[in-house]
């Protein structure tokens, strides 16, 4: 043999199996493929063996016996590829040395199996414990495995009070109040706990608070940022939409499926013939697609719309974009203008998944009945008349006398109430007339066309169903959410338990990639997968689940010894305290004073700014306030969100800017916080208010004040020592004051 022969036959193996593999791609992929002939997948190792309907392509190991190369060969009545050009000898060759080396896809298959976010997660059993007195389910068995091979013993539990407090904010991002905290503690039914806990979560804030989580991690606004911000009308709607499907229960999967493509997925073309009924099925089928809007809020300069084609791969890249960071927990984005450098995720593969966003456009969708949009419609001459009236205003402002615009502005107004409501919209995606060809954007310019692709999934991933044209997104929906696909249940498992503890199991749950940190207690995150899916993809189930295990139990106090060795708390050695976040904390206060508005749902409310902020905003006349003050004591969750200004009381308490998915938001401990506690307009405001509720409750004895308080406000009685010192406070100074320093007091700030 000549020496450049021995160099072929030592040359690493994947050499032969990428060149057998790009051979496959670029002679039989396009019937083998996507398009499935003859049932045959030959994309993956897997579906290569499985075969088509004459069963197993290939017998890994023995080419002469496999179907494939005889196919290849030509040998029977198969002639692969079809048509008059067989393949090269050398070709041939080379898929020979391939399946008797055994057949193996080097590239897809071996980074598959060897991730552990891309393999699927297998069902564990929990391990044994030396005191299995502890375990109450079996999320403890995992926890408590690992303590005790590090010597350490669990913190005790947390007093009832204590756990009132948590369990409320972290379901509703709000206190308890003193009535539910004495029903809790007093309960003397052993199942106590359960009922408090499923009042929780029956309750309608706990969409508020867990659908605050999700519109964080889809970067949620109502303006679109950059100069212009401008706004968008109907984004609310799709606000209201996750807080409903997650106080609802929506199955996680459903939910996800509904926001990729409810349009393809739930038709809306249900008309009862010849009726202007509303069918029960065609309102929830709007509701659903409202779901769609997701991909209508993105952050874009309005600049980009100068461009048909930059928008287009702005507005798809947001997309795949938040796809990845929100449902597959992957850094996707990464891929955009280069191979992932970390992670298997090819440049081809980001635009394969553009192209599943390609002939989607945002459309305007009236809400209602057909009826409701015939009264509408019908009323239209009415609302052009009150236009008319205000262009006249407008125009004739100059020169009118006071008393001709007067009557003007009579005119107008009784227009404007003669008129019709608008007609209820929502902004949703639908089909354009044709699918524009996606290229591969060279380093993510949309000015340099590489490569053509069509659409498709990470070859890494486990592959997706047929696509049936132009229903694209239906097949992103059902890839996503297949039993099969190992990310979307972890990564969202992995978000739930870090709603409970602070951090998840994977503290980075945007990246489960090579860049993101291993998971503490990957077997435990593996558990709770399988739990997730078995129990429907129930995020209120999974709740229960967490919140009843002894882990979540544990007091946040602790010993030295823990402390020291874990300081991060990686083991969970106890519950970790933690500083409200912004919004939580605003709504605390609000609710401490009683001013707190539970109004649900609507347009984004203005609340007013202080003269300063209004300077500080680049727009001030873009502030109008809401003209009714008690628009401005709702949750923060339905505040406008406006991108160009975050508002200062919550920005400076680390909300987040909504330009890309915020996975966790930051605790950051910094001096403005204190000076906005101390001296905000906000603050001082709702103390004189929490004064008055205090007031109310107790008239002019200081002691029962100084209880009231501290029940309102910490759930609890106040010591003797704090009592003394909250006496000679009350006694200096104002309860007016008072009030204001217990919203200053780290008890106040912070959850145990
Ligand atoms: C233009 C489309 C096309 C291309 C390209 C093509 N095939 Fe096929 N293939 C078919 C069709 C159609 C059948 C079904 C033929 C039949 O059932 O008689 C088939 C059947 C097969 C089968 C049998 C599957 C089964 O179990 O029924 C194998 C193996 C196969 N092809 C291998 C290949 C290989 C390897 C290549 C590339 C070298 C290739 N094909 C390229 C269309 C194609
Ligand atoms: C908007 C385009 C763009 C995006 C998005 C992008 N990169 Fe890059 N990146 C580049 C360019 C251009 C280079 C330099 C040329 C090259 O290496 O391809 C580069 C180079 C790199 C390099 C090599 C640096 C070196 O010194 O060799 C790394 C590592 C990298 N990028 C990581 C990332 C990661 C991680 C992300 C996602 C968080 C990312 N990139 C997103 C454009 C981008």
């Amino acid at each position: 043999m000549r020496p450049t022969l021995w160099l072929l036959v030592l040359l690493p193996s994947h050499i032969p199996a990428q060149t057998a593999q790009n051979i496959l791609q670029s002679k039989c992929f396009q019937c083998h493929g996507q398009v499935q002939s003859s049932g045959l997948d030959l994309r993956t190792s897997e579906s290569l063996k499985k075969g088509g309907k004459r069963g197993p392509a290939v017998i890994p190991g023995n080419a002469a016996a496999s179907l494939l190369f005889q196919a290849i060969r030509r040998e029977g009545p198969l002639h692969m590829p079809p048509g008059k050009t067989p393949l090269t000898p050398s070709e041939i060759a080379t898929i020979k040395t391939w399946i008797d080396a055994g057949a193996r896809y080097e590239s897809t298959s071996t980074t598959t199996q060897s991730w552990w976010s891309f393999r699927k997660p297998q069902r564990p059993t929990p391990p044994s414990v030396k005191n299995p007195t502890w375990i109450r389910n079996p999320i403890d068995a995992f926890i408590l495995s690992k303590l005790e091979q590090q010597n350490f013993t669990p913190a005790k539990p947390a007093d009832r009070r204590r756990l009132a407090r948590r369990a409320t904010f972290d379901l509703h991002g709000l206190p308890p109040t003193p009535q539910q905290i004495e029903a809790f503690v007093t309960n003397p039914a052993p199942n106590a706990y359960e009922t408090f806990l499923n009042q929780l979560l029956d309750s309608p804030r706990y969409g508020e608070r867990w659908g605050r989580y999700w519109l964080d991690l889809v970067r949620y606004a109502d303006t679109s940022g950059f100069e212009t911000d401008h706004f968008f009308t109907t984004a609310w709607r799709y606000r209201d939409y996750v807080i409903r499907s997650f106080n609802n229960d929506k199955p996680y999967h459903t939910f996800v499926q509904e926001q990729i493509a409810a349009d393809e997925l739930w038709p809306q073309n249900i008309d009862l013939e010849g009726t202007s009924k509303f069918p029960k099925e065609k309102e929830e089928n709007q509701l659903r697609r409202i779901g769609t809007s997701l991909f209508t809020i993105g952050s874009f300069p309005i600049e980009y719309t100068y461009y048909g084609d930059q928008f287009r791969a702005e507005w798809q890249a947001d997309a795949i974009d938040t796809i990845g960071a929100a449902f597959l927990g992957l850094t996707v984005s990464c891929a955009r203008c280069h191979d992932h450098k970390f992670d298997p995720i090819t440049q081809r593969d980001y635009y394969r998944m553009t192209a599943l966003f390609a002939g989607s456009v945002e459309r305007e969708i009236p809400l209602g009945s057909l009826f409701d949009i015939q009264t509408s419609t019908r009323g239209f001459p009415l609302l052009a008349q009150a236009e008319a009236w205000k262009r006249m205003v407008r125009s004739r402002s100059r020169n009118a006398t006071p008393e001709a615009r007067a009557e003007l502005l009579q005119k107008l107004g009784e227009a404007y109430l003669r008129a019709p409501d608008r007609m209820p919209t929502a902004n949703v995606l639908a089909h354009a007339e044709t699918v524009p060809d996606t290229h591969v954007l060279l380093r993510g310019d949309f000015k340099s066309k590489g490569e053509k692709v069509d659409p498709g999934f990470p070859a890494a991933l486990p592959p997706g169903p047929p696509i049936d044209e132009p229903q694209r997104r239906k097949a992103l929906a059902q890839w996503l959410t297949s039993p099969d696909h190992p990310l979307l249940a972890r990564v969202m498992v992995n978000r739930i338990w870090q709603g409970h503890f602070g951090e998840g199991i994977v503290r980075t749950p945007n990246d489960f990639g090579r860049q993101g940190e291993a998971p503490t207690h990957p077997e435990l995150l593996d558990w709770l997968t399988s739990e997730f899916i078995a129990r429907g993809f129930s995020i209120k189930a999974m709740h229960r689940l967490i919140m009843l295990s002894n882990t979540y139990l544990m007091d946040s106090v602790t010993n030295a010894d823990a402390l020291a060795r874990d300081p991060a708390n990686r083991l969970l050695t106890r519950f970790s305290h933690r500083r409200l976040d912004a919004d939580s904390l605003r709504d605390t206060i609000l609710a401490t004073a009683g001013t707190l508005n539970l109004k649900m749902g609507g347009v984004g409310v203005i609340p007013p700014l202080s003269k300063e902020e209004i300077q500080a905003a680049r727009m001030p006349q873009m502030w109008p306030a809401h003209p009714d003050p008690a628009e401005h004591n709702r949750r923060s969750v339905y505040l406008q969100m406006k991108r160009s200004l975050t508002l200062p009381m919550l920005q400076i308490f680390d909300a987040p800017d909504s330009a890309t998915s915020c996975a966790r938001r930051d605790r950051s401990t910094v001096a403005p916080q204190a000076l906005a506690l101390m001296n905000s307009e906000f603050t001082a405001q709702q103390s004189t208010h929490f004064a008055a509720r205090i007031r109310k409750i107790a008239g002019d004895d200081k002691q029962a004040a100084i209880t009231a308080a501290w029940q309102i406000a910490f759930g609890r009685d106040p010591s003797p020592s704090e009592r003394e010192i909250a006496h000679q406070y009350v006694t200096a100074n104002s309860l007016d004051r008072f009030a204001l320093l217990l919203f200053n007091m780290n008890e106040f700030l912070y959850v145990d």
